[in-house]
């Protein structure tokens, strides 16, 4: 190791930063977050370094970054010229901020590039709540110590709560929750830790549409649960050794009734386990996710929901379809097509207002229905529609064209895959374009 990284502390110190150019107003920023006060000079003087605690240069003559380097150099005062090697006594590192949390990255100024380039790989990784949860590790450190002197206990501990339930709550921003489970793990540090259960989106099926902290969920997590809108190429995200359960068939039509899912939940919590519920889409876009949030709140276990994307806005991207748009809709309305004691229980009079959009999930079935229903209300049936089949999944398709064409046309056209009908102005834009754009098989 060329170089040795330390963090300076800046907090009410003075910072030189001479040079009057955007480089220098950059290289500024970082020290004024830092809590630094910057002393900006256009043209060095000895002067400028009284009371300096760091210094850079950067767009000034020559001349000036030669002895505001020379002068740090007799001084003491660590100096970084800009893109001057020679002049510098240290490097300013690439950093990833989650405060308190800091990471700074060197390349001993071989490759500033790749510095930047493991940056944003580590930006990707690490989750935005990180500088919460080492906060509230902070704020008990002293009350850890106090009531886990032993090292080891301590360290297996801290783990524990770090890698856990209590570190999702703080993180996810629940910092009275995340406060509250870090007292009560405190209380009970022999016992096991208490099990937490994530409600996560997994998306329309596209393992690059998961969200980044469904993606680290996934490799925390104990157990998975899943059902068969979860696609293979998302579960194989989960950690190798995770459990997997599986809650649901599609084509037999035979499922684990909810109450059975909702108390497996229950049970898999209580056992101290980190259990990731994995539902398509958005576990609270017609996922059935209010049903189990309420079933874990009245057992008092510990949980969150991940959002996920939801079908219509994959859908909708898939084949180029804006479901908002200032000339044709100014609102979009998410539907089901699922039947309440066989009838399709819609307000068809509010659906069939112009200037809206309609995305209707499962409502392959009942199309027919739909459009009767829709054209009943006044809806013309030349008005533009799409059925989109595996949007934001493996081998996607779109039927075009208007209500009337795409009803009729909609059951011999699927082939049982996941699908949702756009009905609407909307539609008429540009799809024709996007489709073949995208390849989509019609
Ligand atoms: C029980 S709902 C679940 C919706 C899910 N929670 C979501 O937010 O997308 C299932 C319905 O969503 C729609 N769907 C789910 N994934 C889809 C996909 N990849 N492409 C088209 N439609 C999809 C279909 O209408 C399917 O019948």
């Amino acid at each position: 190791m060329r170089q040795f990284p330390v963090f300076l502390d800046l907090a009410g110190r003075v910072a030189l930063v001479l040079g009057s150019g955007g480089v220098a107003a950059r290289k500024a920023e970082p020290l004024r977050r830092a809590g630094a006060t910057i002393r900006a000079a256009a043209r060095f003087a000895p002067a400028l370094l009284d009371g300096v605690a760091i210094a850079i240069g950067a767009d000034a003559p020559e001349a000036d970054l030669a002895a505001l380097s020379a002068a740090c150099m007799a001084r003491g005062i660590p100096v970084n010229v800009v893109d001057r090697p020679a002049l510098c006594s240290f490097l300013m590192p690439a950093i990833v901020d989650r405060d308190p949390v800091t990471i700074a990255i060197g390349t001993g100024g071989a490759a500033p590039a790749l510095a930047r380039m493991v940056r944003q790989r580590i930006e990707a990784v690490l989750p935005p709540g990180l500088g919460r949860l080492a906060a509230l590790a902070g704020r008990f450190k002293a009350a850890v110590r106090r009531a886990l002197p032993d090292l080891p206990a301590r360290r297996r501990f801290l783990d524990d709560v770090l890698a856990g339930p209590v570190a999702e709550l703080a993180m996810a921003g629940s910092t009275a929750a995340a406060e509250a489970a870090f007292a009560r793990a405190l209380h009970a540090a022999d016992a096991a830790p208490p099990g937490i259960v994530h409600l996560v989106g997994a998306g329309p099926g596209a393992a690059d549409l998961l969200t980044l902290r469904a993606q680290r969920l996934l490799g925390e997590a104990d157990v998975i649960v899943h059902d068969r809108l979860v696609s293979p190429a998302v579960l194989d995200m989960a950690r190798r050794d995770a459990e997997r359960i599986f809650v649901g068939k599609a084509r037999a039509n035979h499922c684990m009734p909810q109450a059975e899912i909702n108390a497996l939940l229950v049970r898999l919590a209580r056992e101290g386990r980190r259990v990731v519920r994995l539902k398509g889409g958005d576990p609270f876009v017609f996922g059935r996710g209010g049903e189990e949030a309420s079933a874990l709140a009245e057992a008092g276990i510990a949980h969150a929901v991940v959002p996920g994307v939801t079908a219509a806005l994959a859908c909708a991207a898939e084949a180029g379809i804006p479901l908002t748009h200032r000339d044709a809709a100014r609102m979009v309305t998410f539907a089901t097509g699922h039947t309440r004691e066989g009838r399709l229980d819609l307000d068809f009079a509010a659906l069939a207002r112009p200037g809206q959009t309609l995305a209707v999930y499962m409502g392959l079935a009942t199309l027919g229905a739909l459009q009767a229903g829709l054209v009943g209300a006044g809806l013309d049936p030349a008005t533009p529609a799409a059925i989109v089949e595996n949007g934001g999944a493996d081998r996607p398709r779109l039927l075009h064209g208007t209500l009337a064409s795409v009803a009729a046309a909609g059951p011999g056209w699927s082939s049982g895959r996941p699908a949702l009908v756009l009905v609407g102005e909307v539609v008429g834009l540009g799809a024709g374009t996007v489709r073949a754009m995208a390849g989509m098989a019609a």
